[in-house]
């Protein structure tokens, strides 16, 4: 399928080389010479892609991406700036383009960038679609296990569920703490209001605030409307601080207040709003051990922690592991249309005594992609655990890819790539891509990226 890039500048002679060389390489090519024009274009055709000039007198680049962000999440935008101007193509990357490219530029240069945004449009696109498919699926939400120490829990959870006290969930990554979070939601008498979630590592200081008591207009550079925070789109429901241990001691402050006075602040507003939510955070920190050496408030921990819960690391209760392997080879055979009867004994001992630093998400990764490498309806020890040579330099056009490795592939050079273009500044790599700083981190072990 070829792939549709619609260019926009008002300068012809521009729009001219641009369209003549992306058409040279295989794309189609439509041309906009205004911003009102492009907008016209992008309502009536869908794109992969957008490459919009930043200073045009109708309706500018930065105006265009916010329509096209408020409409579409995913289709990639890249910038043109000219010198001086770099400024606002630092705020096109908050508003979520892609990336900017400086004017001139050589064409070799914005072949490149379009290449990269199409395939990180894509694999945008891709993720989307198998959370979106996740969503209808109300089994993917239950909780499995049968240990003694997750029967434990899940007894707490029970009495705990229905009161207004906030909940502090502590474990390890992957052990469970989001999928408990919501589990508790659903199971109070709040379940028919919402539940907001709000990830504390992806975001800092303004911006969080911003995001969890709304702002005033003009509070800030980039508040151009006022905006209700999430605590407000909470009312009457659970709010879901996920990464807790990452938030600032000027953001525990106002969190600490908003929780005792039971009202919230809008960034740059005086007056107040009374919220009625009920709190629960996450961690895979000890937060206590943070609020001996003074990085979280305790008085903020205590107010948090009113039912501490502990989600056990994957290691300490074996017992579950069979459970959570049918239940996710059930999951993952749905997904994939594929059946699998069988499971050889080795696969089943391997499984049990692996280390699972990941816990739950690692064992779930794993068996994603025994389900999609098996050959017959035996998982064997070789779709678990062997990825196809070949993949990440693509020579080998003949083989097979799975879509799990593409999607893997497709994710690091994503990542490579946003390192490479922020210069290696994590933070900004980490907003590029739109996940937060800790699951950039993790990823960059995860696939050994470390530059
Ligand atoms: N007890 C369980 N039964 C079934 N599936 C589970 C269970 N615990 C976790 N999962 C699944 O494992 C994956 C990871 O869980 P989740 O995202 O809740 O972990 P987490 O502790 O929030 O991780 P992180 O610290 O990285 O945010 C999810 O897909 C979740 O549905
Ligand atoms: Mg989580």
């Amino acid at each position: 399928m070829t792939e549709k890039i619609l260019v926009v500048d008002d300068e012809q002679d521009l729009l001219l080389v641009l369209d003549r060389s992306l058409t040279r390489k295989g794309y189609e090519v439509q041309c906009a010479e205004s911003g009102k024009a492009a907008w016209k274009s992008i309502e009536e055709t869908m794109f992969d892609l957008v490459i919009s000039d930043l200073a045009m007198d109708d309706l500018n680049g930065l105006e265009l991406l916010k329509r096209v962000r408020a409409a579409d999440s995913t289709l990639p935008f890249i910038i043109m700036t000219g010198v001086g101007t770099i400024e606002s193509a630092v705020d096109a990357i908050k508003l979520g383009a892609y990336q900017y490219i400086t004017k001139p530029f050589k064409m070799r240069d914005i072949e490149v960038l379009t290449q990269r945004a199409l395939e990180y449009g894509k694999l945008h696109r891709k993720l989307d679609s198998i959370r979106l498919h996740e969503e209808d699926d109300s089994s993917a939400e239950m909780i499995i296990g049968s240990s003694k120490s997750m029967q434990n829990l899940l007894r707490q959870v029970e009495k705990i569920s229905d009161s207004d006290a906030p909940v502090l969930i502590q474990g390890e990554t992957g052990t469970g703490k989001s999928l408990l979070a919501k589990k508790i939601h659903e199971s109070s008498s709040r379940r028919d209001n919402p539940f907001q979630t709000i990830d504390c590592g992806s975001l800092k200081d303004t911006l969080l605030e911003s995001e969890l008591f709304g702002h005033v207009k003009g509070s800030f550079t980039g508040a151009i409307r006022a905006k209700r925070g999430l605590m407000e789109e909470a009312q009457g429901g659970t709010i879901f601080l996920d990464e807790i241990s990452e938030i600032t001691l000027q953001t525990q402050v106002k969190l600490l207040r908003a929780i005792q006075e039971k009202d919230i602040r809008p960034v740059g507003g005086n007056k107040s709003i009374p919220i009625d939510v009920r709190f629960i955070s996450a961690t895979n920190r000890n937060l206590k051990e943070e609020t001996d050496n003074e990085s979280f408030r305790k008085d903020l921990y205590y107010r948090l922690a009113v039912v501490p819960l502990y989600l056990p690391p994957l290691r300490d209760r074996k017992e579950d592991i069979p459970q959570l392997i049918e239940f996710l080879l059930e999951k993952y055979q749905k997904r994939y249309r594929k059946k699998i009867s069988h499971i050889r004994s080795n696969v089943l001992h391997m499984l049990r005594n692996a280390p699972w630093k990941g816990n739950i998400r690692e064992l779930a990764n794993i068996l994603e992609r025994g389900v999609l490498l098996a050959e017959n309806e035996t998982l064997t020890l070789d779709c678990l655990f062997t990825a196809p040579d070949g993949i990440f330099d693509g020579e080998d056009k003949g083989r097979v890819v799975t879509l799990k490795d593409a999607v893997e592939s497709a994710e690091i050079n994503v990542i490579k790539n946003a390192l490479e273009s922020t210069e290696n500044n994590r933070t900004q790599a980490a907003r590029v891509l739109g996940i937060s700083r800790r699951a950039l981190y993790d990823k960059i072990a995860a696939y050994d990226l470390n530059l």
